[in-house]
């Protein structure tokens, strides 16, 4: 059985959001948004260990997480951009994982079902990402003009989780760092831009969101707020 561990990344500056506290420590309802989605990463049976990526100055208080919960965590610091962070927990990961699954602590609604669909996906690919469609018509534009409308059925949305195998993703990191291109918002694009590994696409849905503007955190209560 290969042992896989999760990054859980939490080291953003939430500039869009806009908020003195980084929003995976905001609050919604009676816990951080952070640990929402670690919690199922704790509860889940084939997660044996999870890295959470914070931002420097929360990385003192983040230790008290650990001994709340069974399962190994390891709390690091994270860098200046999202491929530093990663590429930071990469470098903490013990030789005997062969696996990593990498989440937005940002968005809370992480299903089980999204980590059992990614690691079956990973026996059959290399690399495997949650994607949902668009239901807005999507323009590529220059200069604030529309230059082309790609088909929209064939248009999706990539949300996290995602997973790979280790060696691939320290592959697609040590090659991207050579070609000095290390700018990607998420670990997909890294691997398509700089290997041309096959990344299979499983169904993530609506309700995974990404908290990203302050709107998204009412929206966010709501959904909770369904669930319950
Ligand atoms: N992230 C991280 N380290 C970074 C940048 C991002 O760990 N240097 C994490 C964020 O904390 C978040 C996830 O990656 O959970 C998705 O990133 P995003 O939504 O872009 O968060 P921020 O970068 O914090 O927000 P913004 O881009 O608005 O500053
Ligand atoms: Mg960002």
């Amino acid at each position: 059985m290969k042992k896989t561990i999760a990054i859980l990344l939490a080291a953003g500056k939430s500039e869009r959001f806009g908020n003195q506290i980084p929003k995976p420590f905001l609050f919604l309802k009676q816990k951080p948004i952070y640990q929402y989605s670690l919690e199922v990463l704790i509860d889940h049976p084939q997660i044996n260990e999870i890295i959470l990526v914070v931002p420097s100055s929360l990385l003192e208080i983040s230790e008290e997480i650990k001994s709340k919960y069974k399962k190994p965590i390891q709390i690091i610091s994270g860098g200046k951009t999202r491929f530093e962070s990663v590429h930071l927990a990469l470098k903490a990961i013990d030789v005997s994982f062969q696996n990593v699954l990498i989440h937005d602590a940002a968005r809370p609604f992480l299903s089980s079902l999204f980590i059992d669909g990614c690691l079956s996906a990973l026996t059959k690919s290399m690399a495997v990402s949650c994607a949902i469609s668009s239901t807005d018509t999507l323009a590529e534009t220059s200069n604030n003009q529309v230059a082309s409308f790609p088909n929209r059925a064939l248009i999706k949305r990539i949300q996290t989780p995602q997973a790979f195998e280790k060696e691939l993703l320290k592959k697609a990191f040590s090659i991207a760092i050579s070609a000095g291109n290390t700018s990607f918002t998420d670990e997909t694009s890294l691997i398509h831009h700089h290997l041309s590994t096959k990344i299979m696409l499983i169904d993530g849905n609506e309700e995974n969101i990404k908290i990203t503007h302050p709107l998204d955190l009412i929206i966010a209560e709501q959904i909770l707020k369904k669930q319950n």
